[in-house]
């Protein structure tokens, strides 16, 4: 190489880096803080130039530049990332007294007369978790259900106000930081953007939240770096070195201080809760301006020990409460009553309302709960009412409005005949609720096969609501055992059916096959039996191991679980006296649904993929496996104690790849993490019986160690 081009070598690759550097500070200038320095021209020049070195020196692009915002189109979908500590959700404070309480409440856990608190406004929008690894932005995740959400990198790339690459000193900054916020589309767009989706002859959003959360979900990037896509953040979910602060107030300064766009006009900082009180009775006057939507203030307690002694109940965390602002209200006509049937059999009344535009949406129908609500409310058909929405919340029939309203109203009968399948309706002593108890209604019978196919439970895939609700009209199934016993012998009769080809019937045995071996878990969770979730019945699974004997198992045997309290105990129990129930539970087992599990070690109840200390191994899962979804497989580990990652980290015990799945196995190299290759089900279960029985005899001693260590030191 001749001195010439070390020369332009140099020159354009310091030159590419001052423009991406001054472009990111006029990004930093203009999206967050709102207080630009150049001109939109002058900002352009900049881009153009740096995109010129770029293009005629492609080596030099870095995935961390400024012109890199829109990247490739997703081949198919999103791939699920899960959370390393779960995004919570927040409990409700609906008045001051409520308010209140809670600051008591935390007092009195804190043993102390007064704390600090942080309020922010509580966004109408997503919350999202954005990491950075080394200061570069890697991965951004949608909450989805706390626990797992969906990588939407590429998408949030596109919102100017997320930093690709983190200000600040490299030397300080964490190895991995995960930041939290909530991402909206600005109300000052949102008219605009409906508009030009009705010129095109796209259907419009209902409000910036849905645009928003539809916006994050385009498989294609450039779409949504077309919409204006904002972004506040607010926390820190997850880091890995680096110094960080112990309130949140100064939390919300660091974020600041990375380049994040912050609240700083409206987060405020209180010790007295009459302060608090305050600030929200003001905050009410300028929600109107505001060019993103809020449904109330967060109040956060600012120490982060106090946060760590006060935890959660649940998924909410005691530190915080949501204060609602009052619920949107507006007035208009009661049509008419519906009456549908629940997948428990109750009878649900709704209301059917003139449409009006209220909380952000327009609302059709409102829930009406029960008879006695219907009775108290003294409502009538064709009576003005005022219908309040709040949020996510469902519309509610706040109250009628007096006096006549010149037209004709009439009462409301409640239905004494189920609406579905007309066998009477009973409503047990002291219950608000009236119920449908004959199992085999057909209104019940179709929610119960949808639930019983969906994902989380038997995963049946292509055996959708339309095709159940077709079988069901088609006498095919007349309960859930029959999709086992019935379709997968009717092969013509379904060929016989609307949409039905060849290949889609074939897939669709064989999907029915393949579901039988999903274990005893998910069998319990797709009979739906009250109160048992995935959690409940992963605990019912380990400590029984098969159906039978978690069938004759005794209230006292079922509540002396740990995840059991009295009231799922006499759920499950009762659900299994039932004789119509335990007849479905054995006739899906002569059709060779696989009732067993592997049971937990019984004596100390201990979890094979734990380390030495008793924590949980960590894996991270990429690729595919031919016969097992990836969420089955991360269900499995998580049954055996281990804990599953959505990204590497030098603490990552392992990488299981399948098929396919590429960067993250180079990362794994580079960061040391022994890969697990596997590409069936078989080999998954051969390798991970492999590390139990690695784990489990090396665990022996040390775990021994420890324990006489800590009991020395106690
Ligand atoms: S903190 C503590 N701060 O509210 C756990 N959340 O109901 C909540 N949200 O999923 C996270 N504004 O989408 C926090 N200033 C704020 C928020 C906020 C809106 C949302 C967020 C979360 C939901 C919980």
């Amino acid at each position: 190489m001749t001195t010439a081009t070390i020369g332009a070598t140099t020159d354009a690759a310091s030159r590419a880096r001052e423009l991406r550097e001054e472009i990111r500070r006029h990004d930093h200038l203009y999206h967050v803080l709102d207080a630009p320095e150049i001109s939109d021209a002058a900002f352009d020049r900049l881009m153009r130039e740096l995109r010129a070195i770029e293009d005629a020196r492609p080596d030099l692009v870095a995935p961390d530049s400024p012109t890199q915002r829109v990247g490739g189109a997703l081949a198919d979908g999103f791939s699920e990332v899960a959370h390393r500590r779960p995004m919570l959700s927040l409990g409700n404070a609906f008045d001051v007294d409520e308010l209140k309480a809670w600051h008591t409440r935390t007092l009195e856990m804190l043993e102390t007369d007064s704390f600090d608190m942080v309020c922010e406004l509580k966004y109408d929008g997503l919350a999202v978790a954005l990491t950075y690894e080394g200061g570069v932005f890697t991965r951004g995740a949608t909450r989805g259900n706390g626990s797992v959400g969906e990588d939407v990198t590429a998408n949030l790339r596109t919102i100017k106000s997320v930093p690709l690459r983190l200000m600040g000193d490299p030397a300080d900054l964490p190895d991995v930081l995960e930041v939290r916020g909530e991402v909206y589309f600005p109300k000052s767009k949102f008219e605009e953007f409906n508009a030009a989706r009705s010129a095109e002859g796209l259907p419009t959003y209902v409000n910036p939240r849905n645009t928003a959360a539809g916006s994050l979900r385009q498989i294609d990037p450039a779409m949504t770096a077309q919409r204006p896509l904002d972004i506040f953040a607010y926390s820190v979910g997850y880091h890995e070195g680096g110094d960080l602060p112990d309130t949140q107030w100064e939390t919300l300064n660091y974020l600041s201080g990375l380049g994040f766009k912050v609240n700083t006009q409206y987060n405020k900082h209180f010790s007295d809760l009459g302060d608090v009180i305050a600030w929200y009775e003001e905050s009410l006057a300028i929600l109107e301006s505001l060019d993103y939507g809020c449904d109330g203030l967060v109040v956060k307690v600012d120490r982060f020990d106090y946060q760590r002694h006060l935890g959660n109940v649940g998924r909410e965390p005691r530190w915080a409460i949501a204060y609602k602002f009052p619920a949107e209200q507006a007035t208009t006509r009661l049509l008419d009553v519906g009456f549908n049937v629940g997948r428990t059999g109750t009878i649900n009344p709704y209301a059917v309302l003139e449409p009006v535009y209220v909380g952000g949406a327009n609302v059709k129908q409102a829930t009406l709960h029960n008879e006695d609500y219907i009775r108290s409310k003294k409502l009538l058909k064709g009576a003005k009412v005022i219908v309040e929405r709040a949020g996510e919340v469902i519309p509610q029939v706040v109250r009628v409005v007096g006096g006549r309203t010149g037209c004709h109203e009439e009462e409301i009968h409640f239905p004494h005949i189920c609406p579905s399948c007309a066998e009477p309706v009973t409503r047990r002593e002291g219950e608000a609720m009236s119920y449908c108890t004959n199992a085999s209604c057909p209104a019940q019978l179709v929610r119960r096969l949808e639930h019983f196919v969906s994902r989380g439970a038997m995963d049946i895939e292509g055996l959708g609501i339309k095709q159940v609700q077709a079988f069901v009209d088609a006498k095919l199934l007349r309960d859930v055992a029959d999709i086992y016993a019935i379709l997968p012998n009717r092969r013509n009769k379904l060929l016989a059916m609307e949409r039905m080809a060849e290949k889609s019937v074939s897939n669709l045995i064989t999907a029915i096959n393949e579901s039988r071996s999903r274990g005893l878990t998910r069998v319990l969770v797709a009979l739906g039996i009250e109160l048992v979730g995935v959690e409940v019945a992963s605990a019912l699974a380990r400590r029984f191991g098969d159906m039978r004997t978690l069938k004759q198992a005794s209230v006292d045997d079922l509540v002396a679980i740990n995840a059991i309290g009295p009231k799922i105990a006499e759920s499950v129990h009762g659900f299994f006296q039932q004789t119509s129930n335990s007849k479905i539970v054995d006739k899906l087992e002569n059709t060779g649904v696989v009732m067993t599990e592997e049971t937990e070690d019984e004596e100390d109840g201990a979890t094979p993929l734990t380390d030495p200390e008793g924590k949980p191994l960590r894996f991270v899962v990429t690729g595919r496996l031919e016969n097992y979804s990836r969420s089955a497989i991360q269900d499995r580990i998580k049954q055996l104690g281990g804990a599953v990652s959505g990204s590497l980290s030098k603490r990552t015990n392992y990488l299981i790849a399948g098929k396919g799945g590429g960067s993250k196995r180079t990362d794994a190299e580079k960061l040391e993490v022994e890969v697990v290759e596997v590409s069936t089900k078989e080999q998954f279960d051969a390798e991970i019986k492999t590390l139990v029985d690695k784990w489990n005899s090396e665990s022996e001693s040390p775990v021994q160690e420890t324990l006489t260590q800590s009991s020395a030191a106690s």
